[in-house]
């Protein structure tokens, strides 16, 4: 065969062509990815929500996948290729400046979603995201919409579960603050209510505490406690106010453990997120010590000066002597 121009061009365009169709048309028409045990169709309002996280580079800050590394970080499952079939286009992601957002559906109610997405730090006081309210109400409901379906169909369980703690809550908000709280503690297993603050509120866990709740807190229940922080004008039930506690003091003596459970739990239904996985034991009781001595105006803080001795707690006084156990040095 004589090695034409028109030869040249033909043979070139052949060799292309099945190239195409070996690695992309065959794979697009042959491979069908069987769908994950939590995938579900997207709703339209979803799928809108989708464009607007693609649109607005969300992926640039966040991934949509669990990797093996993440099981230390609280992740139920790892990712399946069969989550993202109906995904177009399937932008994963690979920064974390803020978070992996795959299980974000019923993580928190919409109400914190709409006052995150106005202004994170009303709900997340040193957030560095940036504020969407430029979009509009309408873009924020689809942009809310997509964030809680992720997570398939165990999203939609934990948004059901917001839906309907949110109606109790709501109710309780409704019938007045006294019952309002009343129904709020009676939501506490018993064991936790009689339980003071092991922490002594030394000047230090005081200190420590107020510097949590200017970075965890403050947005929603305020600078002085009352639950008027930025975040309140979107909540629904607004922010705990904690300086009308007084009166719910559990047997008039105790409210240490219930703030810790509080704190640790989060208050489904509600804008109150759980903090289990960002602050550590000593934290929640210090931020516990903390409103209690600043908002409630009151603390069943252990009396002990150095705390709890044997958890190697450094004395509160400088002039604290150890007893002389005649055998040195512990
Ligand atoms: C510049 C980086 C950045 C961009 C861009 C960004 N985020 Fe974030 N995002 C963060 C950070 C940091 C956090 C953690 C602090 C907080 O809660 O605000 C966060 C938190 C979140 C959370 C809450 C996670 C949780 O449950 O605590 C959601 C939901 C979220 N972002 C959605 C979005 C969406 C949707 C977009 C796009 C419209 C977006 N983010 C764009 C940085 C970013
Ligand atoms: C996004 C808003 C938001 C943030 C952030 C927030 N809270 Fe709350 N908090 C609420 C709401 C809403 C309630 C419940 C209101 C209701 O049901 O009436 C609540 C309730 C509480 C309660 C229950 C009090 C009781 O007597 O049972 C405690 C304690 C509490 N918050 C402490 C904190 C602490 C400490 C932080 C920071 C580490 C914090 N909250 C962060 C919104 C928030």
């Amino acid at each position: 065969m004589k090695m034409s121009p028109i030869m040249l061009v033909l043979g070139g365009l052949m060799v292309f062509w099945a190239s195409v169709s070996l690695m992309v048309i065959y794979p697009a028409l042959t491979m069908k990815e069987p769908p994950s045990e939590i995938y579900r169709v997207e709703s339209p309002e979803e799928a809108k929500g989708l464009d607007l996280y693609v649109e607005n580079g969300c992926s640039y800050c966040h991934s949509l996948f669990i990797r093996t590394n993440d099981w230390g970080e609280g992740a139920s499952r790892m990712a399946d290729r069969g989550d993202y079939r109906a995904m177009r286009p399937a932008i994963l992601g690979t920064e974390r400046v803020g978070s992996d957002l795959s299980e974000e559906g019923g993580e928190h109610p919409d109400d914190w979603h709409l006052a995150h997405f106005i202004n994170p730090r009303t709900v997340s006081p040193v957030s560095l995201m940036p504020s969407w309210e430029f979009m509009g109400r309408e873009k924020i409901a689809l942009l809310t919409a997509y964030v809680q379906s992720l997570g398939g169909k165990v999203g939609d369980y934990r948004v059901d579960r917001q839906r309907i703690w949110k109606e109790r809550s709501l109710a309780a908000y409704r019938a007045g603050p006294d019952s309002n709280i009343s129904w709020i503690h009676g939501q506490i297993p018993p064991v936790w209510l009689p339980m003071p603050n092991p922490y002594a509120a030394t000047e230090a866990d005081l200190q420590r505490g107020h510097k949590i709740y200017q970075q965890f807190c403050i947005g929603c229940h305020g600078a002085v406690g009352d639950g008027n922080g930025s975040a309140r004008p979107y909540m629904e039930p607004p922010p705990l106010n904690f300086t009308t506690l007084r009166r719910h003091l559990v047997d008039n003596k105790y409210i240490g453990g219930i703030f810790y459970y509080q704190v640790m739990n989060g208050i489904t239904g509600t804008g109150m997120p759980y903090f289990k996985r960002i602050l550590e034991s000593e934290k929640i009781w210090a931020v516990s010590n903390y409103i209690a001595v600043s908002f409630v105006g009151y603390t069943d803080a252990a009396k002990a000066p150095a705390g709890i001795e044997a958890a190697g707690e450094v004395p509160w006084k400088n002039s604290y002597v150890p007893p002389d156990t005649g055998k040195g040095a512990p």
